[in-house]
């Protein structure tokens, strides 16, 4: 192989390690906002398990409402358990950090099941 051949065979590895990377974040597809802080506590907990249905998209809508009047939602963790490149998604649509619930939209990719684990803190919690 000449040199010009060694760098297009470079330049196609380097173009292919991109592409890997940017799969592998698209991957992820767990959701994590806010931060944890001395004293916030968990407020809601829960599974999403949705069998997939052939061709279609499943989705589901999940509220937290913080049981106190005073407290406020310091983080908030969507948690894909699903098979890696096959998960699905978060996101909030309503309400969110520093407020007093949030509202999260969570739906699949075509034909694949909805399996999420999601975990709502706020602060103060006693
Ligand atoms: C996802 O949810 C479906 C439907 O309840 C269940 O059959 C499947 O075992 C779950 N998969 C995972 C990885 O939790
Ligand atoms: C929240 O309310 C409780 C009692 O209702 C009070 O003791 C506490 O100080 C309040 N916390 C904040 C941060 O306002
Ligand atoms: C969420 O909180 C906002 C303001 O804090 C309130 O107006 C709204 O009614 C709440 N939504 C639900 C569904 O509880």
């Amino acid at each position: 192989m000449n040199g010009n051949g060694r760098s297009i065979l470079a330049l196609v590895c380097g173009l292919l390690v991109t592409v890997l990377v940017v799969l592998q974040q698209v991957d992820a597809t767990s959701l994590t906002l806010g931060t944890r802080r001395q004293g916030d506590g968990l407020v809601c907990a829960g599974d999403v398990n949705i069998r997939g249905r052939p061709g279609q998209i499943v989705s589901t809508t999940k509220l937290c409402n913080v049981p106190r009047r005073n407290q406020t939602i310091t983080q908030v963790r969507a948690l894909d358990l699903g098979v890696r490149g096959r998960g699905g998604y978060a996101s909030v649509v309503k309400g969110g950090l520093g407020r007093g619930n949030v509202t999260l939209y969570l739906w699949s990719q075509k034909s694949q099941p909805l399996n999420f684990t999601l975990q709502v803190y706020a602060w103060p919690y006693y």
